[in-house]
């Protein structure tokens, strides 16, 4: 490519400060209080594609959040790459654990990145991975270096489960038609080892709520005698896992992708040290599903956790009551296989057998997805695999991830192409948690891989056409 190192040298103060307008706008979706900050920053992305010299912008309605499309088509001949990725963030709170406000984004310096960090919500899930490809294709366009067809898909629901997707993009299909879908809203191993996402796991999540008494009672008076949901919820729930911590609901793993010996003994390829990654958590061992390693349970296995558990007194000091009721959310991560509505299912009934009379409960469905893997044999997986191995000076790795993007698996089976996932963040960068952070590095290091990738896809497409 030429002059990438020189544009983004020239122009790297500015892409850095139009990246922190978009931070500085809190874009929660999960509380519908921030409508109006949606609503801000779809029109920021629209605004940034648009001076960039992209075409036909629009901020599409759904059900909820507006999806922004733009789109360069330079000729109907050329293959067309869909850039996929959100402009919605996680909530900010427990805001105290922020060292500097969460929206007033600022560059730091860590141990990890010695050239810097953005700190700010959604500085890499996923505003500053998404603005990465608003920059590149402004490289592109300013350079007359574009070889390929674009469209941007930005949507502001990601973080709440993509809702208003499905119907979406069966509505759209024609408009967003591609050959290949590119997203940057994963991560890598380090700023050395690069790596390219070739999995996401699926997810069912529920929430379940179990009662007893019609009213919270005395617990000195009724204690003993009348069912504590509580307690009877804590039962029910540690009865899903067995001491090998293998899941117990009948027929969990039915469907489940084990991967070959071979796979595995690929995966464990991957740099991984136990004793840094229990040091970083500060816990004195880990755990998970026996049989298998750490690496494993943590992307290509199925899970169940317990997210959240409330119910009765938890305010300060004592209360003695026995509670009316007691809730709790479950996520369970799926692996390549498993039909999330059919798990919800098979969990559902489960649950509701483990119950026992003296109490009701009841399951609550949320969003799911299926897990999806990308095919290393696909010219997209080896057009990112050349680029990376350009602007890294060092060839990258396949990892799956244990994280879910839910649309994606849907993606790829309504315009039949294959999703790719160039994710530049580390999986220290604290997405979700306070202190959420991006390398500034990796920020200009995805800006600048990024036009590699279409260039190497397009060649590729053009020999297999
Ligand atoms: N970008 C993340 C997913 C991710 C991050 C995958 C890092 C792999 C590596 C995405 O925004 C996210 O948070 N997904 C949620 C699911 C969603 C339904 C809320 C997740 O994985 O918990
Ligand atoms: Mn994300
Ligand atoms: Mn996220």
């Amino acid at each position: 490519m030429k002059n990438i190192h020189s544009y983004i040298k020239q122009h790297e103060n500015r892409f850095l400060n139009e990246l922190f307008e978009l931070l500085k706008i809190p874009s929660i979706s999960a509380d519908s209080e921030y409508n109006p900050q949606i609503l801000q920053t779809a029109q920021a992305v629209a605004d940034a594609l648009e001076k960039i010299g992209c075409e036909n912008i629009q901020q599409l309605t759904t059900q909820g959040n507006p999806v922004v499309y733009a789109d360069k088509i330079i000729d109907s001949n050329l293959p067309t790459v869909l850039v996929y990725g959100h402009y919605d963030v996680q909530p900010s709170d427990p805001l105290e654990l922020w060292d500097t406000p969460p929206f007033e984004p600022i560059v730091k310096q860590t141990e990890i990145h010695p050239e810097g960090a953005i700190f700010a919500r959604g500085a890499c899930d996923d505003k500053g991975q998404m603005f990465m490809h608003i920059k590149a294709l402004e490289f592109l366009i300013a350079t007359e270096q574009l070889p390929c067809n674009v469209k941007f898909m930005i949507e502001g629901e990601e973080e709440i489960g993509s809702p208003s997707l499905a119907p979406f993009i069966k509505e759209h299909a024609e408009l967003f038609k591609n050959d290949v879908i590119l997203i940057s809203d994963t991560g890598m191993i380090s700023n050395t080892q690069p790596s390219i996402t070739t999995g996401l796991r699926g997810l069912s999540y529920v929430e379940v709520e179990v009662t007893g008494p019609n009213k919270d009672l005395h617990s000195g008076f009724f204690g003993g005698a009348v069912a504590n949901p509580i307690n009877i919820l804590s039962q029910m729930i540690a009865k899903l896992q067995d001491e090998n911590n293998h899941i117990t609901i009948p027929g969990f793993y039915d469907d489940v992708y084990e991967l070959s010996a071979e796979e595995r003994s690929e995966m464990a390829k991957a740099p991984f040290d136990q004793t840094e990654y229990n040091k970083a958590l500060n816990i004195a061992k880990e755990e998970g599903e026996k049989g298998y390693t750490t690496l494993e349970r943590s992307s290509v296995r199925p899970t169940l956790d317990v997210n959240g558990i409330w119910g009765g007194y938890i305010g300060e000091g004592a209360k003695t009551v026995l509670p009316s009721k007691a809730f709790a959310k479950i996520s369970m991560r799926l692996v390549a296989g498993q039909d999330p509505d059919k798990i919800t299912q098979l969990f559902t009934d489960y649950f509701l057998s483990l119950a026992p009379k003296s109490v009701k409960v009841k399951v609550k469905p949320h969003h799911g997805g299926k897990a999806y893997r990308t095919p290393l044999d696909s010219i997209g997986y080896q057009a990112a695999h050349k680029a990376y191995s350009e602007t890294f000076d060092k060839a990258p790795v396949p990892q799956p991830s244990g994280g879910s993007i839910p649309i994606v698996s849907l993606f790829s089976d309504v315009f039949k192409s294959h999703a790719i996932l160039m994710g530049f963040g580390l999986n220290s960068d604290a997405i979700h948690s306070p202190n959420e952070h991006f390398g500034v590095f990796n920020f200009y290091k995805g800006i600048e891989t990024i036009p590699y990738f279409y260039k190497h896809f397009t060649e590729l497409y053009t020999k297999n056409a």
